[in-house]
């Protein structure tokens, strides 16, 4: 029935949604030490297997910014379900600057990598055969810096944003009672 509003995501959008969350948990608290393991086997003598921890570091943020993207394309063709009437006017707008900042960050995160990626492997040579997705090596950026210290930034400003979002959500679900936490639920 076309007429009456959604009430929920659709799978799309679910799917899109926990794999994202899934995989940027992991890499806010453990995509350094990939970064950090790869690069110290890089300096022992017998440096084998010094690309594999980078190399999951690159597939899996690539993965995230590949996953943003269609996430916006499925965004732009198709409306989210509307706020309930109870919600005040500042949550709908915290919610959705909220929102906003994690597109922002979950496009500013893989690219600032992917650029630092080519000052990593000039000073690296070994990690110029990181490998993406176990299919080819890494592609070098357009332009080369080292931009480690706002991709750093941007890592932790999403491991703070994902804080609030899970609060937001479970007091959706226990305070308010309204619902909000099960539109993103496939039960
Ligand atoms: C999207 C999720 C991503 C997250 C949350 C993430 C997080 C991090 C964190 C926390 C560090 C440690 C920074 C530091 O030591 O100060 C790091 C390092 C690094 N990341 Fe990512 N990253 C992501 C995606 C990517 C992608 C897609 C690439 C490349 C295409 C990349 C390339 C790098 C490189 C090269 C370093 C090492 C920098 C250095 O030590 O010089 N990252 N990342």
């Amino acid at each position: 029935m076309g007429l009456v509003p959604k009430t929920r995501y659709d799978g799309v959008a679910m799917l899109i949604h926990w794999i994202t969350a899934v995989l940027m948990i992991y890499m806010v608290f453990f995509g350094e030490d990939l970064m950090k393991e790869g690069e110290a086997i890089s300096k022992l003598p017998d440096p084998t297997g010094a690309t594999f921890q980078p190399s999951i570091h690159v597939s899996i943020g690539t993965a995230i910014l590949l996953l943003t993207l269609l996430r916006i394309v499925w965004r732009l063709t198709h409306t989210a379900p509307p706020y309930p009437a109870t919600m005040k006017r500042y949550e709908v707008i915290g919610s959705k600057s909220l929102h906003g900042l994690f597109y922002i960050l979950l496009i500013f995160i893989p690219l600032t990598g992917w650029i630092t990626f080519g000052n990593f492997s000039k000073y690296h040579e070994i990690m110029q055969q990181v490998q993406l997705f176990g299919l080819f090596t890494m592609p070098q950026p357009p332009f080369i810096a080292n931009y480690k210290e706002l991709h750093d930034l941007g890592s932790n400003a999403a491991m703070l944003l994902i804080g609030l979002h899970v609060l937001a959500a479970l007091k959706h679900q226990f305070i308010d009672k309204d619902g909000i936490f099960g539109r993103m639920l496939p039960w």
